[in-house]
């Protein structure tokens, strides 16, 4: 089998590969054939941004199992998903855009008859992200175990799949007030998914009408405040939210902003991730955080066994195409240009 790949080059060429095969796994992992990859924002953004390259691009997957270690929980032929490594000299068997891949066995699932293999292979990532703010950087209590809380948050740019994850998972963490910022269109839906204030990103009064709303409302300021657009620019996304806050207010973005005020999830916190965006003089090295990880990995199987009815992602498009296809498609979604909706694309590419 001719395996089709996604690669970026060290001077940043995005590229289609059929030279490259991974037969041999290291002792820890599973060989794997791709039948879904995941799109993300990251698959373009890690390597032109962060500096992971050369490598074939992409972390979120589904497959099944073409070799697996004797004394994993894994065999030959189990339909399983997950995401893969990701830092500097990420070796190329890592990809998910490809047709076969090698992962560590801990960052794996079975797929379970509740969830649809599509579904499965556009949920880790973002899941991992949304788990990592909700419940280690905003320390709310897990969906297996809620509080009750009437501290309104706020969720900026809830329809991305980060930020519907982030909303649901607050709801399961019994948060009742939450706040959301996304596109009139998203209202209803996001309402359906637990949000009790829906506003307009690009209403030239978003500010003043979420103040408004909070005070109205009368149960104190907004206590956490995620912006899960991750949008530059001026205003930026994480800009307009900080203007929607109070000081006290604790904040998340999605990507690094420059200063203190932000705290910056991770979808991998297990091992130190090493990065080495364009203006630093020496790469970064971002601290593993491992009991944060795990935490994050029990939430993640709780929105697998729960997915269907207290999980879920409304919009997953299946998408079979070339490579060249694919490699556009994931150039529109790192800017944000393709709008609402998670994408996977089919393997092998055409
Ligand atoms: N730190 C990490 O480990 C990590 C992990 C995953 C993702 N991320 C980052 O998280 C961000 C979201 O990723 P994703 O995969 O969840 O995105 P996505 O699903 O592709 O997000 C698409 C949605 O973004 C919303 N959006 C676009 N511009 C916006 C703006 N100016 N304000 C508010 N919302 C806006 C749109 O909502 P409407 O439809 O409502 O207009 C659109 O539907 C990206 O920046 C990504 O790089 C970071």
């Amino acid at each position: 089998m001719i395996n089709k790949a996604l690669y970026v080059t060290e001077d940043v060429q995005f590229v289609i590969r059929d030279d490259l095969h991974h037969k041999s796994v290291t002792p820890n992992e599973l060989l794997i054939e791709t039948r879904y990859s995941g799109a993300n924002p990251a698959d373009i953004k890690h390597a032109t941004l962060l500096g992971i390259r050369p490598t074939v691009i992409g972390y979120d997957f589904a497959g099944r199992v073409l070799k697996a270690p004797l004394a994993s929980d894994f065999k030959e032929g189990d339909a399983v998903a997950g995401y893969t490594p990701s830092s500097l000299g990420r070796p190329t068997k890592y990809g998910s855009h490809q047709s076969s891949l090698a992962v560590p066995c801990d960052m794996v699932f079975k797929i379970p008859s509740n969830l649809p293999e599509v579904h499965a292979a556009a949920l880790t990532s973002s899941v991992m992200t949304a788990a990592d703010v909700v419940h280690n950087l905003f320390k709310f209590p897990l969906p297996s175990n809620p509080g009750d809380s009437s501290d309104p948050v706020l969720i900026w740019g809830a329809s991305s799949t980060v930020g519907l994850s982030a909303l649901q998972l607050a709801r399961a963490s019994s948060c009742r007030n939450i706040f959301v910022t996304a596109s009139p269109t998203r209202h209803d839906i996001l309402r359906s998914l637990g949000a009790t204030h829906a506003f307009d990103y690009s209403s030239a009064t978003v500010v003043a009408e979420i103040t408004a709303a909070v005070k109205a409302l009368g149960k104190g300021p907004i206590t956490h405040a995620l912006d899960a657009a991750g949008t530059e620019g001026r205003p930026s996304s994480a800009d307009l939210m900080v203007q929607s806050v109070s000081e006290s207010t604790v904040l998340c973005s999605v990507v690094l902003r420059p200063g203190s005020t932000f705290q910056m999830p991770v979808a991998l916190a297990k091992d130190v991730w090493r990065i080495h965006p364009p203006d630093a003089q020496e790469p970064l090295r971002i601290p593993a955080r491992p009991a944060d990880h795990w935490n994050a990995w029990t939430v993640l199987h709780w929105a697998i066994t729960n997915y269907g009815t207290k999980f879920k992602l409304p919009s997953v498009s299946v998408l079979d195409v070339t490579a060249e296809e694919a490699l556009g498609e994931l150039f529109r979604i790192q800017n944000g240009k393709r709008g609402f909706g998670k994408v996977v694309f089919q393997h092998p590419l055409k």
